[in-house]
């Protein structure tokens, strides 16, 4: 099979690389507006580079992995769809829920799945949680707890086009949490900017979002945009007669961290593209992680609970 990619930044890269990996995928082509560092990975990989996103319609291939600055999303995610070409997007899919929403009566009214990159859902660690919740291996799961921070910040220049801290950094942790313990009702967040990061001065670098769940539980996500010596993504799951926690896993960058779940993501994708079903996360999930980061945003800067049904 053939797949597109488009956008090879420091994720489009990584993406593209575990595509080439894969047996069943013949050939990867890629588009990027800075045409210099697409044709440098097509290189590397044996992929074609493409002149832009029209060539790759043109090129028909059978899925495309949409991996471009985030404000790029919503008009590639629909130009697919036109184009007829089932679509993997990166988070966060969209910075509105009715964006998010417009994107999934698209997607059905074509008949093509967007689906949406939460590596985390692929993450075997991660994955044992989810698993220890759902056989209540300690009792009810009454409380949730994730820490994520990372080592550095991104790059200058990434932060303007990305969404604050809430939507670009946590949704991570919100459709987590969703996933692991169930729909999420309300949220009450705290966001400060601390750290002072050059390029980041309208946005937070330090949130903490208390979320909690329809089954009764609550939930904690702890983000920071800098400071330990290694990524950190950490999961506890507390039940009344004991506790899980992802091992440690020690990796200098969330790219090091999730690698094996980007790689066992993009498997899912090429078997997803050739009729199996796909147990990743779908448009819906993506509305919803939305939907509870943006009710944690409203919540940081009203300095109140806020009700995740606010947020239209
Ligand atoms: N799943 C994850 O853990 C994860 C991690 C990092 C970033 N992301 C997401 O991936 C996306 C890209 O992030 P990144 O860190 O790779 O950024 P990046 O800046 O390194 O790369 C983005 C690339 O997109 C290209 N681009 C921009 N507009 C384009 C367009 N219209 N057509 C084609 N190419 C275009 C840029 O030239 C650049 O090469 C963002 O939406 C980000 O939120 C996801």
């Amino acid at each position: 099979m053939r797949v597109a990619v488009i956008g090879t930044g420091r994720i489009g890269e990584l993406r593209a690389s575990a595509l080439a990996r894969l047996p069943e995928v013949e050939q990867v082509l890629l588009t990027d507006v800075d045409a210099a560092r697409a044709s440098a990975l097509a290189q590397r990989l044996d992929g074609v580079a493409l002149e832009d996103v029209d060539a790759i319609w043109a090129a028909r291939p059978v899925g495309v992995v949409i991996s471009s600055s985030t404000a790029t999303h919503v008009p590639l995610v629909h130009a697919a769809l036109d184009a007829g070409v089932p679509v993997l997007c990166e988070k966060p899919l969209t910075l509105s829920a009715p964006e998010s929403q417009a994107i999934a009566a698209h997607a059905a009214e074509a008949g093509l799945p967007v689906l949406v990159g939460f590596q985390r859902r692929f993450d075997a660690a991660f994955g044992a949680i989810r698993e220890h919740a759902a056989a209540e291996l300690h009792g009810a799961t009454h409380l949730l707890r994730l820490r994520h921070a990372d080592v550095a910040p991104p790059p200058a220049g990434y932060a303007a086009r990305a969404g604050t801290m809430f939507v670009d950094m946590c949704i991570h942790d919100f459709d987590a949490v969703r996933w692991i313990g169930g729909e999420v009702e309300a949220v009450t967040a705290v966001g400060a900017r601390v750290l002072g990061i050059p390029g980041f001065e309208d946005d937070v670098d330090t949130a903490i979002t208390v979320l909690q769940l329809a089954s009764g539980a609550v939930a904690v996500v702890e983000a920071s945009r800098q400071g330990p010596d290694q990524y950190e993504a950490i999961a506890e799951l507390i039940g009344a007669h004991g506790t899980s926690t992802t091992p440690a896993h020690p990796a200098p960058t969330w790219l090091d961290r999730f690698d094996e779940a980007f790689h066992v993501e993009m498997a899912a994708f090429a078997r997803a593209l050739a009729g199996a079903a796909y147990d990743g996360a779908t448009v819906d999930d993506a509305t919803a992680a939305l939907r509870i980061a943006l009710a944690a945003e409203r919540s940081a800067r009203e300095r109140r609970l806020v009700r995740v049904q606010e947020i239209g």
